[in-house]
């Protein structure tokens, strides 16, 4: 308990920089984190999957918050780390150059110290003749901190933010086995193609409106905002 408490402050002393979408994650109970942080206290979650034996030593608390302008070097570095030196080859790669993630929806997550341990963004896409969507994307958690909660609370944090800001639908080339639990699937992108090579399998949605993939059918093209100038913070 005394290094979920120690934990838990740090982390609410960084959530202040964080703007209004901050969550605290931890791997105890809900309550300490409620008194401890008053100003989160009615966005905090506690994470579920501490220590087997109940302790929480082995799973440090984290923040999921808004990425800031400052965050992109040790969130590239992070990227490079996790997903290698072909990243950027991949065909989600010509949804994202040269633009700006989509308003208020990219997030990462925060050990105890403020270091960026995951990453999250989402894209505005266009489905082919159909109408607008999301496309998320990469997702990564530090190496060493895999299977701690992190990719899963970036998940739902971000696709929760999506729905709150009245998106219809989104997107992700990935794996099956690991995005189904957040209700992506590939039943409704067979008439999609990613604009370069992919594997079809792994071109996942999920609908946050009813009816948003109905008109989906053709190449997803690429909407959001384009970076003027050098804008480094936002280089995809
Ligand atoms: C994928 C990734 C973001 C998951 O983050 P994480 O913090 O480890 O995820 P969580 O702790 O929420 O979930 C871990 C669980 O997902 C499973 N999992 C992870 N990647 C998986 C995959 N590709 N397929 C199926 N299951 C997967 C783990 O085995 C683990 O299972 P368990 O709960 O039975 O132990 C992370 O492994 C990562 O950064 N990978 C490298 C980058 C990458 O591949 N990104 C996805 C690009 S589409």
């Amino acid at each position: 308990m005394e290094y979920l408490i120690k934990s838990a402050i740090a982390a609410t002393e960084i959530a202040p920089s964080s703007g209004p979408s901050a969550e605290l994650f931890s791997a105890g109970e809900k309550s300490p984190i409620a008194a401890l942080a008053p100003s989160l206290a009615h966005r905090a979650q506690a994470g579920s999957r501490g220590a087997p034996d109940g302790g929480a030593a082995q799973a440090p608390a984290f923040v999921i918050v808004g990425e800031g302008a400052g965050d992109a070097v040790a969130r590239e570095a992070l990227l490079d780390r996790a997903m290698g030196p072909n990243r950027k080859k991949k065909s989600s790669e010509k949804l994202r150059r040269g633009r700006r993630p989509s308003e208020g929806l990219a997030f990462v997550a925060r050990d105890a110290s403020g270091a960026v341990v995951g990453t999250v963004r989402l894209w505005d896409v266009r489905l082919g003749e159909g109408g607008p969507a999301l496309l998320l994307g990469p997702l990564a958690v530090e190496p060493g901190l895999k299977s701690g909660g992190i990719g899963s609370a970036l998940m739902r944090h971000a696709v929760a933010e999506a729905a709150r800001l009245g998106h219809g639908a989104v997107l992700l080339v990935g794996d099956a086995p690991y995005y189904g639990r957040f209700g992506f699937s590939a039943d409704r992108t067979g008439t999609l193609a990613m604009p370069g090579p992919y594997e079809r399998h792994r071109l996942l949605a999920v609908e946050l409106k009813d009816g948003a993939l109905d008109r989906a059918r053709g190449t997803i093209k690429a909407a959001g905002r384009k970076i003027k100038g050098q804008a480094l913070g936002f280089v995809a």
